[in-house]
């Protein structure tokens, strides 16, 4: 049987001069998935996507495709297209010359490569424009003569490097949509690289967060989410409350855990935790009750120092009784607006437990 597996990294180090920057990268990734890389700027998503595509070669490590070391390959024989952020268009051809031009590098035969051109620009919605240029189109449609121009060489893998940066937010989130219904449909593999927390989430079947050439966690955006491996993960997807904590002890899969100045909850976990174990709990805006009518097991006492209207949501800034700052978002509250002394709650299985040590 065809292996899931369909790219592996194993080790991978990349430094330039003294920038080392993949550090020990081991990543599987399966067949037909939306991949993303995510991080901040310089932390190496652009590199590793270069060097799975042959632009760079790695300084220690292997990278695998397909079931075959690809260190010694160039880009054109790992079959691994990469769609850049600038998209790269050729401005002075056709629509059809530049979803050709890879097919017509290879001395594919005419009839072949009419053929493979009209099925990639129809994959990708664009069927009628084939004498369009470049200019004469939307950002949004010369993103998809940048997919058709990947698609047409039938890779197994597609890199796409913050290919939406260009677009308005209002297009790009269109694109968006159409990008991961392509993938969808034909069952593609692709990598995808952004910066964009929302866009990782809701595109993506697996996330991988970089933290400064090492990837803290790798999983489905809801696990990213809901539960972040490292405070570097909790704090750059979205917005959260961190607290400081001791374990005191652990029955099977609930914790009671000591935190702030004598408060203490029952929170449940799937880790494995010791007594006097420091570790950090996380909490979203989201998850907090203001003024909560009944007793919750995580609670908090404070004083509302400001607030900021976003629509859907009023979000509270709150100290507590204890001096410390917390964010708390009030959803559907209509005209009710809380001020002065409060009290904001969640119930224990919207708390995270992470790890003092690993951040
Ligand atoms: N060709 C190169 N020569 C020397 N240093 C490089 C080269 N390419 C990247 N770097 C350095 O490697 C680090 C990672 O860069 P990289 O482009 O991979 O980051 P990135 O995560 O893609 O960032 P961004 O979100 O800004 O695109 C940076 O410190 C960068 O300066
Ligand atoms: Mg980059």
């Amino acid at each position: 049987m065809e292996s899931q597996v369909l790219l592996d990294l194993k080790d991978v180090n990349k430094v330039f001069g003294q920038n080392h920057v993949l550090k020990n990268i081991n990543l599987q990734i399966e067949r037909g998935k939306f991949i993303t890389f995510l991080g901040p700027s310089g932390c190496g998503k652009t590199t590793l996507l270069r060097s799975i595509a042959g632009f760079y070669t790695v300084d220690q490590g292997e990278v695998w495709i397909d079931g075959k070391v690809v260190n010694d390959l160039p880009p054109y024989k790992r079959g691994t297209p990469m769609v850049f952020q600038e998209y790269a268009l050729f401005p002075h051809m056709t629509v059809f010359d530049n979803v050709a031009y890879g097919l017509d590098i290879k001395k594919r035969p005419e009839a072949e490569v009419q053929q493979r051109v009209k099925a990639a620009l129809a994959q990708v919605k664009l069927t009628g424009l084939e004498e369009r240029y470049p200019h004469e189109m939307s950002g949004g449609q010369q993103q998809r003569v940048a997919m058709a121009r990947a698609l047409v060489m039938n890779s197994p893998i597609i890199l796409l490097d913050e290919p939406l940066s260009n677009l308005d937010a209002k297009l790009r989130e269109e694109v968006r949509v159409e990008l991961r219904g392509i993938q969808q449909e034909l069952g593609l593999t692709v990598i995808y690289v952004t910066h964009d927390q929302l866009e990782a989430l809701s595109m993506s079947d697996y996330i991988v967060v970089f933290n400064k050439g090492k990837i803290d966690q790798y999983g489905t955006p809801h696990e990213i989410y809901y539960k972040p491996r490292t405070r570097y993960v909790a704090d750059f997807i979205g917005t959260t409350n961190f607290i400081d904590g001791v374990v005191e002890r652990q029955e099977g899969n609930m914790a009671t855990v000591a935190y702030g100045k004598g408060r203490k909850a029952t929170i449940p976990t799937d880790g494995l935790w010791s007594t006097g174990e420091k570790i950090i709990l996380s909490v979203r805006p989201e998850s907090l009750r203001m003024n909560p009518p009944e007793a919750y097991d995580f609670y908090m006492k404070g004083k509302v120092q400001s607030s900021m209207f976003l629509g859907e949501k009023e979000r509270y800034f709150i100290l507590d009784d204890e001096g410390k700052e917390w964010i708390v978002d009030a959803y559907d509250i209509g005209h009710i607006s809380y001020e002065g002394e409060v009290t904001f709650a969640a119930t224990a299985d919207k708390i995270h437990m992470m790890k003092a040590e690993e951040n």
